[in-house]
């Protein structure tokens, strides 16, 4: 090659990687993985859609690992950790038991391997195996920002100081919720996800006997009196396993199921029935339970799982890609990770070596 067209092919390189450096930011973004792994987000929805066509249940169940990852230190992957002998981790909290659907993201995880070697983080799998519950389960398409990389810390002592106590007032979820700067409004459009799923008998059968100390037969008054019967014969006393509907009758499908159950006093949890207790939420149940389309709790939905979604986001540096969602990566991995994984450090060091040409060159 002459001199002269050296020198232009390597200013040009230099210029576009200079470019593509200063673009790199510390944020999920949307379709990160366009370039390293352009196929990533139909893999993942191909593989739910086969999921979900054989167990439908199971989108309530990605939906809520994803939200109970986010809640828990950030949506950095590490609900999926694995208790070492040293170590207790959050999926082993009691709080934490009823999580399902861990194997459906190893399998996804898996077909990413294969396709993209080291590339996509459990945290995104995550996040867009939730979105993609949402979607298959006919409500709104969520672009979902990407970019997520996998935390290395998950104890079971966070559990409890960051979820929502079983009986939370309206309050305290309030309160939880301002902690990771999500507001009352996105509390009842995020709750909102109870239109599809279900839960364990363990989770509201205090609403159903020995609801007083004084009577064992008492139920929660502001339950619908209807439903209680219906309930107590599905979670027969002392039953804490069965698993119930959060949205009887369209359980799912992502609709405004949810609203209208919890308008009529039909919310199955507490902290369902909690939304009609502050001005705020409650005013947001009522007008989603009287509205004849979805279309406004699908906007609203899409904007505050998004900002969900970005909660303790790890980015370069901070994380690491996990081969296996289960376990952090074997230290050798580990030191071999940041070079394969982050995008970032090779365009510095390629934005370096094309200078350094360059200036040899000329
Ligand atoms: C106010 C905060 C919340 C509380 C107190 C809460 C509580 C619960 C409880 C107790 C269950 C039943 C678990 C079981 O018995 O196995 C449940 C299920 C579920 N939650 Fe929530 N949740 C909250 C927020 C959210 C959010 C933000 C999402 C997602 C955006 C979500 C999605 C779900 C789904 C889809 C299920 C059904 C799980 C399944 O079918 O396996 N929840 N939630
Ligand atoms: C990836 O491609 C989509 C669609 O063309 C675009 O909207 C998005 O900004 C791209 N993201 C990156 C990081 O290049
Ligand atoms: C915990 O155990 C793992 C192996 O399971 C070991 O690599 C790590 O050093 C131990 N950490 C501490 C703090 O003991
Ligand atoms: C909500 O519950 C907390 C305890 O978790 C309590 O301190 C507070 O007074 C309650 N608030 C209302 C309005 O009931
Ligand atoms: C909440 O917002 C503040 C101010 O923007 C920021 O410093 C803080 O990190 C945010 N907290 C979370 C949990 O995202
Ligand atoms: C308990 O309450 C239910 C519903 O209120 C009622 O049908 C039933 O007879 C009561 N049982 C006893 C033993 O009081
Ligand atoms: C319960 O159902 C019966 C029969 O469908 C109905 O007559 C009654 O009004 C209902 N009660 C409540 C509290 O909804
Ligand atoms: C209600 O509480 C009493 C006293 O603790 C207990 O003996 C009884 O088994 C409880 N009943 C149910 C249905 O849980
Ligand atoms: C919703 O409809 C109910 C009954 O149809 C009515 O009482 C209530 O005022 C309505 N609420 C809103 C916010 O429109
Ligand atoms: C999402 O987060 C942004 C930035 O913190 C904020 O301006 C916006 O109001 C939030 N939207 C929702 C629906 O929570
Ligand atoms: C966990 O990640 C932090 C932050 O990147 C790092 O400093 C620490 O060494 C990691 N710990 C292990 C055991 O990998």
């Amino acid at each position: 090659m002459a001199p002269r067209s050296a020198a232009v092919a390597v200013v040009a390189v230099a210029a576009t990687l200079l470019a593509l450096c200063g673009s790199t930011e510390a944020h999920a973004q949307l379709g990160a993985y366009n370039k390293t792994c352009p196929q990533a987000e139909d893999i993942v929805f191909k593989e739910m859609t086969a999921v979900l066509a054989k167990s439908p249940g199971l989108a309530g169940s990605l939906l809520r690992l994803f939200s109970v990852d986010c809640l828990l230190g950030g949506c950095e992957g590490s609900i999926l950790l694995d208790s070492t002998a040293n170590n207790t981790a959050e999926k082993d909290s009691p709080l934490n038991k009823g999580l399902r659907g861990y194997d459906v993201v190893d399998s996804i995880k898996a077909k990413l391997e294969a396709a993209c070697p080291g590339v996509v983080s459990c945290a995104d799998v995550l996040a867009l195996a939730a979105r993609d519950s949402v979607r298959i389960s006919k409500g709104p398409y969520i672009p979902m920002p990407t970019g997520r990389q996998d935390g290395n810390r998950s104890s079971a002592a966070d559990v409890a100081p960051n979820t929502p106590k079983p009986g939370a007032n309206v309050t305290d979820l309030i309160a939880l919720f301002a902690r990771f700067n999500l507001t009352a409004k996105d509390l009842a459009v995020l709750s909102g996800a109870h239109t599809i799923g279900k839960a364990h008998c363990s989770a509201f059968s205090p609403r159903l006997y020995n609801f007083t100390t004084t009577n064992s037969n008492a139920s929660d008054p502001t339950l619908d009196a209807n439903y209680t019967g219906t309930l107590r014969g599905q979670c027969r006393a002392g039953d804490l396993a069965t698993l119930v509907d959060l949205d009887p009758g369209s359980g799912t499908t992502f609709d405004l199921g949810y609203y209208r159950d919890v308008a009529a006093s039909r919310g199955l949890l507490s902290t369902d029935a909690a939304l009609l207790l502050d001005g705020d939420t409650r005013a947001y149940v009522m007008r989603q339970a009287n509205a004849t389309a979805p279309d406004e709790f699908f906007a609203d939905f899409a904007a505050s799982f998004v900002n969900m979604s970005k909660i303790g986001v790890l980015t370069h540096h901070k994380g690491e890609v996990r081969r296996q969602c289960s376990a952090v990566n074997p230290p050798s991995a580990s030191s071999l990770a940041p070079v394969t994984m982050s995008a970032h450090a090779v365009l510095l060091a390629s934005c370096f070596i094309s200078i350094v040409t360059m200036a040899l060159v000329l």
